[in-house]
């Protein structure tokens, strides 16, 4: 079976299009959080979601988004940033998706039972098989879960780490954009094949980096001089 891991889509309808084409033969879809904020698009993302049933977590961002919208916002003025763009944007049966979004998610393919959440502890990274046992346990994941994998989210940081022979948390990567340290000028996914993950970087047109998308904002949306 392929799975195809995506997370932090960051309301980037356009990367994530792609990366579902490239991978139109994936068995299942799994997304680590982050839908929206940070991009242009986070209807357009939650409705792809929502009509392809892909399973989704909880992500910080979305959190905010949510708080923003349930706060109130002024769509008569142009948004000052992302978060507020995002909320203008957003409908109340969108919101009500975001909230339904749970913190953690398990299941299982050929023989490897996941837990897929956000983030843990912040920016921290599971560092030992200890560490792993005790989030895993917390979670109520199988104890006699024969080979266990946890899909982490948040960093942006595309990587897989063995703690030990049969446990490994992986990290797909971004969709929507890459920090700044990374010099991979496009998208980032994971796929699983038969249990075992794979890396992907795909580049295409449509691609654009955390400053582009910045600089994009500030043409649309310029701010009135104070
Ligand atoms: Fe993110």
């Amino acid at each position: 079976m392929k799975l195809l891991i995506v997370s932090d889509l960051h309301s980037n309808r356009e990367n994530l299009e792609a990366v579902l084409d490239a991978e139109a033969d994936a068995d299942r879809v799994y997304c680590a959080g982050d839908v929206v904020d940070v991009g242009f698009d986070p209807c357009g993302v939650i409705d792809i979601l929502r009509e392809r049933s892909i399973p989704c977590v909880m992500g910080n961002h979305d959190e905010k988004i949510i708080r923003l919208w349930q706060e109130g916002v002024d769509r008569q003025r142009p948004p000052k940033n992302f978060p507020e763009h995002n909320a203008q944007l957003l409908d109340a049966e969108r919101i009500a998706y975001l909230r339904a979004l749970p913190d953690r998610l398990t299941f299982s393919h050929d023989g490897v039972s996941y837990l897929m959440t956000h983030l843990y502890e912040g920016y921290e990274v599971l560092r030992s098989d200890y560490d792993f046992d005790a989030f895993w346990a917390d979670a109520a994941v199988d104890p006699e879960a024969s080979h266990r994998c946890i899909i982490l989210g948040h960093t942006h940081h595309q990587a897989v780490t063995w703690l030990a022979a049969d446990r490994c948390w992986i990290n797909p990567g971004s969709i929507g954009y890459n920090r700044p340290q990374d010099p991979f000028p496009g998208t980032r996914y994971m796929t699983i094949v038969d249990g075992t993950p794979h890396f992907h970087r795909l580049e295409h047109p449509a691609w654009r980096s955390r400053p582009a998308l910045r600089e994009e904002f500030a043409q649309r949306y310029p701010q009135p001089a104070k």
